[in-house]
Formats: C-alpha cells, sequence, structure tokens
C-alpha cells in the first residue's frame, strides 16, 4: 500500500476539464434492450441517464477537449507539458498508447507519455504518479487524465452491467507550487478478488471460452466497494492528521448512489459536502472523480483553501484516496478559512516510512 511521500516540493492541481459525449441515453430507453426499468435502476443505483461515445469516437477523442480545456485554466499548452499519464482500462487500442497519441495531438512533443490500467481507480492512481514524478524533480508539468469509453465492452444484452456505466473523461495539469497542494496518498490493491470485475479474454492468458466483455458480481463489487471507501478515506486523512470534520468537499468514485451514501453516513460527512453526478453519467470508470471535481469546480463548492477528499475503487480490485488542499480559484469565504498549519506543508512522512 502506498502512502505518504516525503518531499518539500509542493504540489497542486493549476488547472481542470471535462467531456462527456453528447449523445445521451436514459433509463427509458435502456428498457427498450433489456428487461429493466427506471423505476429499478433509480432505487438501486441513482441513476437517471448516461453519455455514449459516437462511433466515431475513441477514447482520446474524449481526452482531447478536457485536456484542452485543463491546459487552458492552467495557460499552458501541450509543449510545456513534460509528463502525460492516462488512466484508462479502454485505449484507443493495446498500442501504441492512448498518452502517446493525445500527446501527439496536444502538441506535447517533449513529454514522456504512458497508459495506466487500475480499474476505475486509475485516475487516483495517476494523480499519485504525477505528484511522486513531481515531488521527486523527474518532471515539471504533468497532464494527468482518466477516462473510459466502457460502452466499447459491455454486452449491451446484460442488464446487470449495461444500467450501470458510461462513457466519459476528465483531465487535470499538475504542477509544483508554493503551497500544497496534494497532502496526502492512500493506495491498494487486493488481485484476489479480480474475478469480480474483469474482462477474461481481452489480453495475452487464453481462456477456454474468451469473452470480449466486462463481467462483474455485482454483489461482491458492492460489499468490497462500501468497505474500501470508508477505509481508505479514514486511513489517508489520519495520514495528515486530519478528520472528517475538516473536510470541505468530498469526491467519491461515482459508481452507485447507494454506495456513496453507505460511504457518507458511516464516514459522517454532512451530504452538502458531497459531489455526486452518478445520476447524470453513471459509471464512467476512470473519468468518475475528474468529471465530479470538474462539476464542483462549476457548482463554485471547489474554493481555495478548501480541504478536498478524492476516494475511488474498481477492478483489481483497487481503491485509492487522495486528500489536498485546492489552491486554485476563488477563495473560500472568510467564515470558512483555511487552516494555515495545512496547507504549508507536503504529505508528512508517517512514522516508519512511505509504505503503511
Ligand atoms: O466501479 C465499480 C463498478 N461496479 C460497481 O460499483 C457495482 C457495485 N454493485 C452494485 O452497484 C449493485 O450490486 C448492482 C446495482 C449491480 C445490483 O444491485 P443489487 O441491489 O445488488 O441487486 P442484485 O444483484 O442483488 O439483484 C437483485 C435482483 C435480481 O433478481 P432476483 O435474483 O432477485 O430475481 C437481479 O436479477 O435484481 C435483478 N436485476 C435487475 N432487475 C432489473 C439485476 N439487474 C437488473 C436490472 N433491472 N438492470
Amino acid at each position: 500500500m502506498i502512502g505518504n511521500g516525503r518531499s518539500d516540493v509542493h504540489v497542486t492541481i493549476t488547472g481542470l476539464g471535462a467531456y462527456a459525449p453528447e449523445r445521451v441515453i436514459t433509463n427509458a430507453e435502456l428498457s427498450q434492450l433489456v428487461e429493466t426499468s427506471d423505476e429499478w435502476i433509480v432505487e438501486r443505483t441513482g441513476i437517471r441517464e448516461r453519455r455514449i461515445a459516437a462511433d466515431s469516437q475513441a477514447l482520446s477523442d474524449l481526452c482531447l477537449p478536457a485536456a484542452h480545456q485543463a491546459l487552458e485554466q492552467a495557460g499552458i499548452e501541450g509543449k510545456d507539458v513534460d509528463l502525460l499519464i492516462v488512466a484508462t482500462v479502454t485505449p484507443d487500442m493495446m498500442f501504441p498508447s492512448t498518452s502517446a497519441i493525445l500527446a501527439d495531438r496536444l502538441g506535447a512533443t517533449d513529454a514522456a507519455a504512458y497508459d495506466l490500467s487500475a480499474g476505475c481507480t486509475g485516475f487516483m492512481y495517476a494523480l499519485a504518479q504525477a505528484y511522486g514524478m513531481l515531488a521527486g524533480g523527474l518532471a515539471r508539468r504533468a497532464l494527468v487524465v482518466g477516462g473510459d469509453v466502457l460502452s466499447r465492452i459491455l454486452d449491451w444484452s446484460d442488464r446487470s452491467t449495461v444500467v450501470l456505466f458510461g462513457d466519459g473523461a476528465g483531465a487535470v495539469v499538475v504542477e509544483p507550487s508554493e503551497e500544497a497542494g496534494f497532502l496526502a496518498f492512500e493506495l491498494g490493491a487486493d488481485g484476489a478478488g479480480g474475478e469480480h470485475l474483469w474482462l477474461p479474454g481481452s489480453g495475452s492468458r487464453r481462456f477456454e471460452d474468451p469473452d470480449r466483455f466486462v463481467k462483474m458480481n455485482g454483489r461482491e463489487v458492492f460489499r468490497f466497494a462500501t468497505r474500501v471507501l470508508v477505509q481508505s478515506a479514514e486511513a489517508v486523512l489520519e495520514r495528515e492528521g486530519s478528520t472528517v470534520d475538516d473536510v470541505d468537499v468530498y469526491v467519491p468514485h461515482q459508481a452507485n448512489v447507494r454506495i456513496i451514501d453507505h460511504a457518507t453516513k458511516k464516514l459522517g460527512i454532512p451530504s452538502d459536502r458531497v459531489v455526486i453526478n452518478v445520476d447524470r453519467y453513471g459509471n464512467t470508470s476512470s473519468g468518475s472523480i475528474p468529471l465530479a471535481l470538474a462539476d464542483a469546480q462549476e457548482d463554485g463548492r471547489l474554493r481555495q483553501g478548501k480541504l478536498v477528499l478524492m476516494t475511488g475503487m474498481g477492478a483489481g480490485l483497487t481503491w485509492g484516496s487522495a486528500l489536498m488542499r485546492w489552491t486554485m480559484g476563488l477563495e473560500a469565504p472568510s467564515a470558512e478559512p483555511a487552516t494555515p498549519g495545512q496547507t504549508t506543508r507536503p504529505p508528512a512522512a508517517a512514522e516508519g516510512g512511505a509504505a503503511a
């Protein structure tokens, strides 16, 4: 399990962008494809509609507008980026990497570019990697993108998966900063649970009956999700010496409203601090957390000084949290000041080293 970094270099997010395809698929439309209903989907998942990529769109086509928006917000251009990570389980193709394709389309000719696979937790893993590369001095400006076109790997006759997922992407620019920024990370994986959410037949392992579609044991993943969302959030808060009361904005992976509600209640985070957009996008996998961040920025909740807790979970099975002090945009009103002692330090080194 990866834990706190040890660095005097502060690192933060300086630009944010998101993109979801235009085509909306409602629950009513889905109920014409499989035996389901709007009532069942809303009651069990909270999802009302999702976006689906056009036939002509591959992952890089979703990442490109999100990346442009993030670069614009940061006031930089593609050529200024020296590290580009795309977190995804649905790249344009196995190789070349979608990040190399994206780097070319952005003019990021000097960037090291690679894809990262950690299921729906991919964006959290990629953020931690970018933090590490910048804090360690290996890179100066990173573009971290999370996105998926899960509609391409779904069995559209399987009602247990098709109602849950959607397509989308989000991007952030990550740069060194005067003040932190990122405070702590907590990442983990439990490969023993891998077959509860997987795509057998998609790689070099030979299966007797290869399958090109996502297979999921919904109940097991539900149990896993409700457990790790709470444990990972508590662990990352503890590492930074913060409590849930300090959290201003909670951005959980958008898989299911029931999972989010469970975690929120168990953690004791008031519902007005929780970002939820799964009703409009479904589960966009690696795109979920950056899309939710973009929503929170748009509705004015992400302001300078706010303490932001993000937690993802997904295939692997994997999980990951990041705790950060938001440093962009408008300052929070003076009635809710940032806690100065917590803004000026990078991840405090836990006693006993980085790994927990
Ligand atoms: O990023 C991580 C990705 N995955 C997840 O987050 C998934 C986590 N799991 C879940 O969100 C939930 O387990 C589901 C939403 C997938 C399912 O909800 P549930 O409350 O766990 O339902 P269930 O699997 O226990 O199924 C209850 C019933 C079953 O019928 P019977 O056996 O009781 O007759 C299912 O066949 O609901 C049936 N069912 C459906 N009915 C209508 C399953 N899918 C559907 C559907 N429409 N789409």
